[in-house]
């Protein structure tokens, strides 16, 4: 882990979807908590019966408050019970959430289930707009508050196997925009998504084909594929004061995959 700079002293912060170690949630709750911020927990109760998040907790020194981030009381006593414990508002956020059922229930794209598509897209996108909602209506979220969801460049471009997910993305990271406004406008308070590389953890894993994929992407990167902690520390670098006037942006966080047209690495796979 990068030294700390301190770069969070005196910030608080909610960490979404610390499932266990490999999370990006997990690590983004260590590098925050090293760079000197005040942490809460929260994961979906299915989750919390793993009781792996309990080991974190410890680490990072933070209460653990269960919340489904569909349920809209679920997340309305979060914020109140994360004011109570911090004392006031917050100041960052991070929404690390994504689960597709078609994927989940083997339907390709051209065959989903409607009805499991309507959860997908509530549970990984416009829970964003719930969990930002929620914070605007306690307004829970301090000025200059910074709010940081993950999302996957399968938004922008194709990659078959990311199925329904991609729509999902795209759907999120509109939501990071046009919350990004009113929140902006209201109380100063920035949202953006980070596109992040293929990374190992429980979600990434469940995509079909997801050795392939992250071995094509790790070869068609110039600086290679970030990995989990990277992107902990990029979420660090946004929710500190080093980027106040970040706002609404879908950031890449990819080692330069998003803007490689092709390496000679892949050239050279081709030429095999
Ligand atoms: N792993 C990758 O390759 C990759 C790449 C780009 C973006 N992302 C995104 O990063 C984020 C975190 O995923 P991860 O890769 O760390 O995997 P992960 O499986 O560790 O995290 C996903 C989390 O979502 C939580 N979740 C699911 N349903 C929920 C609900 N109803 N309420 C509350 N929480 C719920 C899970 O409990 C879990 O903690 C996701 O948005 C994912 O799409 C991942």
């Amino acid at each position: 882990m990068i030294m700390s700079n301190q770069l969070l002293k005196g910030k608080k912060g909610i960490i979404f979807g610390a499932l266990d170690e490999k999370s990006i949630a997990w690590k983004t709750a260590l590098a925050c908590h090293a760079q000197g911020a005040q942490l809460v927990l929260t994961n979906a109760p299915v989750a919390l019966r793993m009781g792996e998040i309990n080991k974190l907790a410890e680490q990072v020194n933070a209460p653990v408050i269960g919340a489904d981030v569909v349920n809209m009381d679920d997340l309305k006593n979060l914020f109140e019970q994360s004011m109570q414990h911090f004392g006031g508002g917050v100041d960052f956020i991070l929404h690390s959430i994504g689960m597709s059922l078609n994927v989940r229930k083997g339907k390709q794209y051209t065959e989903i289930d409607y009805g499991f598509n309507q959860k997908t897209l509530d549970i990984s996108a416009m829970s964003l707009h719930r969990v930002l909602r929620t914070a605007y209506e306690l307004d829970a979220i301090n000025e200059w508050g910074s709010v940081v969801a993950l999302s996957y460049i399968a938004a922008q471009r194709v990659f078959p196997d990311y199925n329904e997910m991609a729509d999902a993305k795209a759907l999120l990271e509109s939501v990071t925009r046009s919350f990004g406004y009113h929140y902006g406008v209201k109380k100063k308070v920035r949202v953006n998504s980070i596109s992040q590389s293929p990374t190992r953890t429980t979600a990434g894993s469940g995509v079909k084909g997801f050795d392939g994929f992250i071995n094509y992407a790790e070869k068609m990167s110039p600086l290679g594929n970030a990995s989990g902690e990277d992107c902990a520390n990029y979420c660090v670098s946004l929710f500190s004061d080093m980027t106040r006037m970040v706002t609404m942006q879908n950031l890449f966080h990819d080692g330069g995959f998003s803007f490689t047209g092709v390496t000679a690495a892949v050239i050279e796979q081709m030429e095999k």
